[in-house]
């Protein structure tokens, strides 16, 4: 079970428990500019989408607190590949009052040891071409742009990137 504080906020694991998700759920349509994007309906069904997807995928759900226990930064992904060798880090937000204190780097470290603790080769994510906050923290972090992929459901292109683990 990961612990671990950056400053005074405390970072450790989420359950995949309704309960557990619900105040990330919250968090999640504050923090994303996509889900400006999303119909109430789409918003009410995250959690049973999230539950869905990660479900049996050996997910990882992090997320930062303050010392009041507020949930304000959280980061998940799961293992994928042919031999599980990559994990793909999917969603992450920072809450705007708590951005540029290094907590999307933070919890983006403890993703990535973790992986690679877990034996994943590399890690992939898929960020939007029009965010530049995350592009650059993503090539600080070491990876690269590695392909494309157009939208079809808004205006532009998610870029995948990717960062190896381990030597192959
Ligand atoms: C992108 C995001 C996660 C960054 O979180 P954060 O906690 O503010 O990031 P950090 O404080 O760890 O930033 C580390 C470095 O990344 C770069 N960076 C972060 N945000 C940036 C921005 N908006 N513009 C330019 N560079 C940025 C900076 O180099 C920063 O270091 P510095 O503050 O010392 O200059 C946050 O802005 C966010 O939640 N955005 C909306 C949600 C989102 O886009 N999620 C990703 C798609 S799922």
């Amino acid at each position: 079970m990961i612990e671990t504080k950056h400053g005074d906020y405390n970072i450790h694991e989420i359950a995949l428990t309704p309960e557990a998700l619900q105040p990330l759920v919250e968090l999640h349509h504050q923090v994303l500019p996509s889900r400006a994007y999303a119909s109430e309906e789409k918003k009410r069904g995250l959690l049973g989408e999230l539950q869905a997807a990660l479900a049996g995928r050996d997910p990882l759900i992090v997320a930062a607190f303050t010392p009041a226990g507020e949930i304000v930064a959280y980061k998940l992904g799961y293992r994928t590949g042919n031999r599980r060798e990559c994990f793909y880090s999917w969603l992450g937000g920072v809450h705007p009052f708590h951005r540029r204190k290094g907590l999307g780097r933070a919890l983006a470290r403890v993703q990535h040891d973790w992986a690679r603790e877990q034996g994943c080769l590399y890690v992939e994510t898929h960020t939007w071409g029009d965010n530049p906050g995350m592009m650059i923290l993503n090539l600080q972090e070491g990876f690269v742009a590695s392909g494309s992929i157009a939208a079809v459901d808004r205006p532009g292109t998610r870029i995948i990137m990717r960062k190896m683990l381990q030597a192959p």
